[in-house]
Formats: structure tokens, C-alpha cells, sequence
């Protein structure tokens, strides 16, 4: 069924002011979602934030419930946060490594992570590994399932393997890592897998019984259209007898007892009490949201625009496309022959078309090595026209 890309217009009013090819940045939030975190504040601002709470009490559990459908798992596996990043961290400081523990990640890795990987290497004594990219560029499988042998005492490095902790789509870049394999053979050595899902949520099909994570965090705002400052924490029910929040309080668990606590049942623990009640609702509604498209039909739309985009960018002189991997998504990154990113960024921007600039520095594993400083990003979104591509294609030729 052709896509409405009409209505999608209409129910997302920046369309009419800009090309916004900024979507791993954050996209454009559709009317219901900007909606109902306005209403939300103007009951706080009537009647006081705890009673509009109370009063909001079941769209807050329907957050749950529909970030839930979105990713398959039960809503008492997901912990609503105020962004990725502490979803992820949440999940990675709650883990007891000890000197030795291998940490396996990717060349893929987000910047904050592996800088949580180093921080916490430095303290315990735990090792950081970097897997090998295939000849795709994408986190290589055979090279994991190899450091993977030898896993319960036999590894002739070290010590076991404690963590798989790998990107599923980097900031990057436009690859998809394969994050199934990852996790089937994660499940296969027993060993923990956290998949940083901050740029695939709400533009590809996540599934994480099929994925076999255990944990899984993403952010709102970018291609799931939520608001800023929104993230969440997926943890398996049954992994967490194995880990401990790093940090409780009287919302991830109870006082019970002058000398005692007792933590939440579910991954709630990993929340804090205090929270933007306004922007969890409209989290809410922006998972909603991207279920009543469909995301088998959003991931198709925006996979075949970043394809056409692509193809569109690889015709223009002097530019060059520098995505990787077998299969790709939404973001699209490129470099014009003489001209520094942010200057192409600034152009663009001036010319009503919003993109971003990846720097070397939020990527150490992977530009770098690709003798890459820098590029630009633009990521599409299932709003964009082909209109908008051509617009940023055509624009391109006079700068150089
Ligand atoms: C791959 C990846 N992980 C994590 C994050 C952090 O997300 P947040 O800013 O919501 O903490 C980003 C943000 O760009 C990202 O691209």
C-alpha cells in the first residue's frame, strides 16, 4: 500500500517551513505528539504537577504499554528515562565486572559508551575489546563467535567474556549491524548483550525476542518523533537478579526498613522518582504513533528514500557517499571534494535544508581509520519528499 506521505505532512507542521534531513538529530515531532505534552503542562500549570499526574496516571502507564508493542516485550521491562544515554548507562554501570571481564564491542560504538567502557576498564580492571568489521564495514560475526571460544574458563586471553555492547546504527554512518547474529550468539555463550538502539528505534522493525538482547536503550526525539529530553531502558526480566541499578532511590526502591531496601520488582528500578511527566506521555504517543503507520512500512519508506538519496549523491561530482554495510538504513553521510562538512552543513542550512555534521572525535573506532575528519549527515525520515532530495542534490554542484 502506497504510503500517505500527504497526511504525514500535514500532521507534522515543520514540513511546511523546512527540508529537515536531520532526523538522527531529531526529527520533526508530529501535531498529536507536541500536542499532548502542551496539554500536559497547561494541567500542571492549573491545577499542580502532582495532581495533573495523578490525573495523567493512565496515559503514563500507557507509555509503557505502547513502547512495549513497539519493541516486543512486556511493560514491565521498560524503564522510561530522560535519554539514551541513561537508559545505556544504567544498564552498563549496573553490571559487577571484575578484573579480566571482557567487554566486546564494535568499530560502530557511540562515543558516551566507550567512554563509559574506558571509565569503568580504569576502575575494575576490565578489558576492552574491539571487534572486527567484515567486508561490509559491519561488526565482522565470524570475528565475535571467535572471541566468543573458549567462553566458562577454557580462554587461553582471560577471562570470560562478561559483555556484548554494540551499536545497531551508528551516528555515523547509514549501516545496520547485525544485530540477531550478535545476540544469537550472545545467547549461545551466555554472556550479556546491551544494544544501543538509539538511531534504529522508529525507523526499523525492533524486535527483541528475535534480537536476543538483554538490554536495549534508545532516545525519543530522533526517528521515533518523541520530544526531547525522552529515552528508555529495555531489561530482560530475567536478567536482572544478575545486575544492580548503580544508583537507587525511592522510586527504584522501597525503604522497608530502617537498615533495609528493597528494589522494584521490575526494570522501574532503573528509573528515577522525579521526572518531565509531559514529555513521558508524549513519548507515549509518539510510540502510538509510529505503530498506527506500521513499522514495516515506515523501515520500507525510509530505507527506499536513503537508497535514492544515495544514488542521487554518488551522481554529483565531486561528491562522495561514504555509508557501509550489507544492509542500510536512514542516514545518509557524504563528503564534497574541497569543501569542510560544516561548510556544506552551513550552505544547506541557508538554503532551508537542515543536516548534521559527524565529527572524528564522536567516532575514534571508525572515521579515523576511514581517513575521515568529518562528514555530513543527512537522514531521512518517512515525511521527506523526493522533492527535498533533489533540492539538496541540486544545491551541491555550486559549492565547489
Ligand atoms: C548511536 C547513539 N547512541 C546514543 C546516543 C545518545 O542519545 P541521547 O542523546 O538521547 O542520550 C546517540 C545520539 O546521537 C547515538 O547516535
Amino acid at each position: 500500500m502506497a504510503f500517505d506521505v500527504a497526511r504525514a505532512r500535514r500532521e507534522t507542521p515543520g514540513t511546511a517551513r523546512v527540508a529537515h534531513l536531520n532526523n538522527a538529530g531529531a526529527a520533526l515531532p508530529p501535531s498529536p505528539v507536541t500536542e499532548t505534552v502542551i496539554a500536559h503542562l497547561r494541567l500542571e500549570a492549573a491545577i499542580g504537577g502532582y495532581e495533573a499526574a495523578a490525573a495523567a496516571a493512565a496515559q503514563v502507564e500507557a507509555t509503557y504499554r505502547a513502547i512495549a508493542r513497539l519493541i516486543g516485550c512486556r511493560a514491565d521491562e521498560i524503564a522510561v528515562t530522560e535519554n539514551a544515554t541513561r537508559a545505556w548507562d544504567m544498564a552498563f554501570y549496573a553490571i559487577p565486572f571484575q578484573p579480566g571481564d571482557r567487554i566486546l564491542t564494535g568499530h560502530a560504538e557511540y562515543a558516551s559508551n566507550v567512554i563509559a567502557f574506558l571509565q569503568v576498564a580504569r576502575r575494575t580492571g576490565a578489558v576492552v575489546e574491539v571487534v572486527d568489521d567484515d567486508e561490509h564495514g559491519q561488526l565482522c560475526v565470524s570475528d565475535l563467535r571467535r572471541r566468543l571460544e573458549g567462553q566458562g574458563g577454557r580462554d587461553t586471553r582471560g577471562g570470560d567474556v562478561k559483555l556484548i555492547a554494540i551499536t545497531h546504527v551508528p551516528t555515523q554512518g547509514g549501516l545496520v549491524n547485525p544485530a540477531e547474529e550478535v545476540g544469537a550468539l550472545a545467547r549461545e555463550a551466555g554472556v550479556l548483550f546491551l544494544l544501543d538502539a538509539c538511531q534504529s528505534v522508529g525507523q526499523l522493525h525492533l524486535d527483541v525476542q528475535r534480537i536476543g538482547c538483554d538490554f536495549l536503550s534508545a532516545t525519543g526525539r530522533k526517528y521515533l518523533r518523541g520530544p526531547r529530553g525522552t529515552g528508555f531502558l529495555y531489561a530482560r526480566s530475567s536478567v536482572l537478579d544478575r545486575v544492580e541499578p548503580p544508583f537507587l532511590d525511592l522510586h527504584a526502591a522501597t525503604w522497608t526498613a530502617p537498615e533495609h531496601y528493597e528494589m522494584q520488582p521490575g526494570s522501574r528500578r532503573f528509573e528515577s522518582w522525579e521526572t518531565n511527566y509531559a514529555a513521558k506521555i508524549g513519548l507515549g504517543v509518539a510510540a502510538d504513533y509510529a505503530l498506527s503507520w506500521g513499522v514495516d512500512a515506515i523501515e520500507a519508506r525510509i530505507t527506499a528514500l536513503a537508497e535514492g538519496l544515495r544514488d542521487r549523491l554518488r551522481a554529483v561530482d565531486g561528491v562522495r557517499v561514504h555509508d557501509q554495510g550489507r544492509r542500510r538504513c536512514g542516514i545518509v553521510t557524504f563528503t564534497v571534494d574541497g569543501l569542510p562538512a560544516r561548510e556544506v552543513q552551513r550552505r544547506l542550512a541557508a538554503a532551508g535544508i537542515n543536516t548534521s555534521v559527524s565529527y572524528a572525535s564522536s567516532a575514534r573506532f571508525d572515521l579515523p581509520r576511514r581517513g575521515l575528519p568529518e562528514l555530513v549527515r543527512a537522514s531521512v525520515h518517512y515525511y521527506n519528499t523526493e522533492d527535498e532530495l533533489d533540492r539538496l542534490t541540486n544545491a551541491l554542484p555550486a559549492y565547489r
